[in-house]
């Protein structure tokens, strides 16, 4: 293992890892689109499993330019994101919430992916290899503009679950005058009503279904 006491062997050590990274995402994503139900969700999935591919082949094209064999280094933070995020979407046996938090588990890889690239591109700018700076950065926008789908995404949701608990509002009859109806919309804001109502004894019927995660995945 090289000591990482220069720059190109930072440079070295993360493209080596992100390498590893990519080719983990492609081996998850086709079982985690097998769990998404929304139809925006598993094609926004599908489509980047393309794009990680990609993705690949342009790592490839950076190790070429800086004369290095292609090698991966175990991603032990991908590993660790993607396992926790495995084990979340067991727990979740509600589709829609297993959708958020799907979202919310692809989220957190984006980031890490983001935050590789941009630390690559820097990098390999300051070394003077412009060409390879190139790359990073295509992929970088990618997985920025992947992000954003997923957030847009997540909004969706929020706006039909704001719709499905529109025939609700009478339930919250009992709620305080400050808690505004029709802004605060989703389920995590209804619970939180409720549950006020329901800590001063005056809680009425319960409908159950949608859940924090619903709501987690609202706050984006
Ligand atoms: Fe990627």
């Amino acid at each position: 293992m090289p000591s990482l006491d220069s720059l190109d062997a930072l440079l070295e050590d993360e493209l080596k890892d992100i390498y590893d990274a990519e080719k983990q995402i492609t081996k998850a994503l086709p079982k985690i689109m097998k769990k998404a139900t929304a139809p925006e969700l598993k094609q926004a999935l599908a489509d980047h499993l393309q794009q990680t591919e990609r993705q690949i082949e342009r790592l490839e094209q950076a190790f070429d330019q800086l004369e290095l064999r292609p090698k991966g280094k175990k991603c032990i933070g991908m590993q660790y994101l993607l396992k926790e995020g495995d084990d979340m979407m067991r727990e979740a046996e509600d589709k829609d919430t297993r959708d958020a938090l799907i979202i919310a588990a692809a989220q957190k890889v984006e980031h890490y992916e983001i935050a590789a690239y941009g630390t690559m591109r820097v990098w390999a700018t300051l070394l003077g290899h412009s060409g390879v700076a190139s790359l990073f950065e295509e992929t970088l926008d990618e997985e920025k503009e992947t992000d954003q789908r997923l957030t847009g995404i997540a909004e969706g949701f929020v706006n039909q679950a704001a719709a499905d608990t529109e025939d609700e509002a009478t339930e919250d009859a009992d709620v305080p005058m400050s808690m505004p109806r029709r802004g605060r919309v989703g389920a995590a804001a209804r619970g939180e009503a409720r549950q006020m109502a329901a800590d001063r004894g005056t809680t009425g019927r319960r409908k159950g279904g949608r859940s924090a995660a619903a709501g987690r995945s609202r706050s984006r």
